[in-house]
């Protein structure tokens, strides 16, 4: 792990491997490690970044709202930080994938390739986004223990906690150890965040879409709506998965990523 300061904050950072740059962005409220199974391999022919977010892990704590915009300029200023110049592929899970979509929004010149993973393109409802605030302002008062409680079922398959019990205690214990300060800022950020419908038409490089077979926060139908908005992008469906589909089924993810990465190494 590096810390790694930029745009203002320290980052907490895996900085692993040699090669064309790969970086994971973890989802809410979740740190780098939802990666650990795909680390090792990814990091074989690329060099791989992952880093905690604003406010997650061990990175900078921010106030009050921190908005996907933000979280995607921290990605560039990081980037600059470690001289990385050359566009990278850009991997991010459901809030990772709206810091993704952000940064292509704005960096599209420093993205070579996307993986969406778990994740939408559709802004908050008006509901959705109101429920936010009453969560931001719940997890500030009373800490992550109701949000773990709520969210660990939405989170995975219903069957991981009995089959893959370590898996179900592992994404408790980074819920239970995110900061509630900057879990609160993100749901404000999350809540503000612009629909991004127009914007996969403008993806002109090579993307991957997946997502878990029973994932219910970005079900299978509306991830594969994006990829089909998205020219030439492969929608891969993760069977035995929810929405944390790379801890879930790891191996297949670890696979889909490998094949996704060696294919474009091809292509150059
Ligand atoms: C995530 O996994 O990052 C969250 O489910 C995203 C969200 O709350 O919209």
């Amino acid at each position: 792990m590096r810390q790694v300061s930029a745009a203002g904050a320290v980052f907490n950072v895996v900085d692993r491997g040699a090669g064309p740059t790969v970086v994971l962005i973890h989802g809410f409220p979740l740190d780098h490690t939802m990666w650990q199974a795909q680390l090792d391999a990814l990091s074989m022919n690329n060099r791989l970044i992952a880093p905690d977010l604003r406010g997650f892990g061990r990175s900078t704590i921010t106030e009050g709202t921190v908005g996907m915009e933000q979280m995607a300029d921290d990605l560039a200023a990081l980037l600059d930080t470690m001289g990385i110049k050359q566009p990278v592929c850009l991997c991010g899970l459901s809030m990772g994938g709206y810091v993704s979509l952000a940064f292509w929004r704005k960096y599209r010149e420093r993205v070579r390739s996307l993986i969406l993973c778990d994740t939408r393109s559709a802004a908050d409802t008006p509901e959705a986004a109101a429920a936010r605030k009453v969560l931001a302002d719940k997890a500030t008062a009373e800490g992550m223990e109701q949000l773990a409680e709520a969210m660990l079922p939405k989170l995975i398959h219903p069957r991981t906690p009995a089959d893959r019990p370590q898996v179900a205690a592992a994404v408790r214990r980074m819920i239970l150890e995110t900061n509630p300060r900057g879990a609160a800022a993100a749901l404000r950020g999350m809540a503000l965040r612009p629909d991004c419908a127009d914007l996969l038409q403008t993806i002109n490089v090579r993307t991957l879409v997946f997502v878990g077979e029973q994932d219910t926060i970005s079900p299978p139908d509306e991830m594969h709506k994006i990829a089909a908005a998205i020219p030439g992008a492969k929608f891969v469906v993760i069977p035995d998965a929810g929405h944390m589909s790379p801890m879930e089924n790891p191996e297949r993810v670890k696979a889909e990523l490998l094949t996704f990465l060696a294919n474009e190494l091809l292509m150059r």
